[in-house]
């Protein structure tokens, strides 16, 4: 080997080990922002979740459960709720728990007065519409 073949061979390996070098520091930083992007969406639950158990936890709080049953099918006090949803649509509905007497003379209540005598559903006209909406929207994607 000749002096200048000894240069050409020391600058070449020099080149590969900033080559590798550099190829490593790039990694690391592809890797770091992946983590910083994908972080924040891994710890927030889908909303869709979040308002279905609203709609349930807000059944139980207020007391729907204790006449309509703990699985809202309904007992010897009140009728099943799943099938509200072929009778109102959402504004309908929330209209209802505020005033179910406005009702009262869809034949249907009166088979119910029959059935479930000496009890009344009550009017939530005191509870927070909002609230209100999303029992609704529970109540209206109850599925059998
Ligand atoms: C004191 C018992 C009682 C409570 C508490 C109660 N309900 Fe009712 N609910 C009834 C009865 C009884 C009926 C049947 C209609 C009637 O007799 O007025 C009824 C009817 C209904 C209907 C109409 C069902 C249909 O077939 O159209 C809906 C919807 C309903 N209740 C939702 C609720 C919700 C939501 C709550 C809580 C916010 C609730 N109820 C709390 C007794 C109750």
């Amino acid at each position: 080997m000749t002096n200048a073949q000894k240069w050409v061979a020391a600058f070449l390996v020099l080149f590969i080990v900033l080559f590798i070098l550099s190829r490593n520091a790039l990694k690391e930083e592809i890797n770091v922002n992946d983590i910083e992007f994908y972080e924040p969406e891994t710890q927030n639950p889908t909303t869709a979740n979040t308002s279905e158990m609203d709609g349930l936890a807000l059944l139980e709080n207020i007391g729907c459960t204790s006449c309509h049953g703990g699985d809202l099918k309904g007992t010897r006090m009140a009728p099943s709720l799943y099938i509200a949803k072929e009778h109102f649509d959402r504004s309908e509905l929330i209209n209802y728990l505020r005033n179910p007497a406005d009702y009262s003379n869809d034949p249907r209540f009166d088979m119910y007065q029959d059935k479930y005598k000496g009890i009344v559903m009550p009017s939530y006209s005191n509870i927070d519409v909002k609230k209100l909406g999303k029992i609704a929207d529970y109540l209206l994607m109850l599925q059998e």
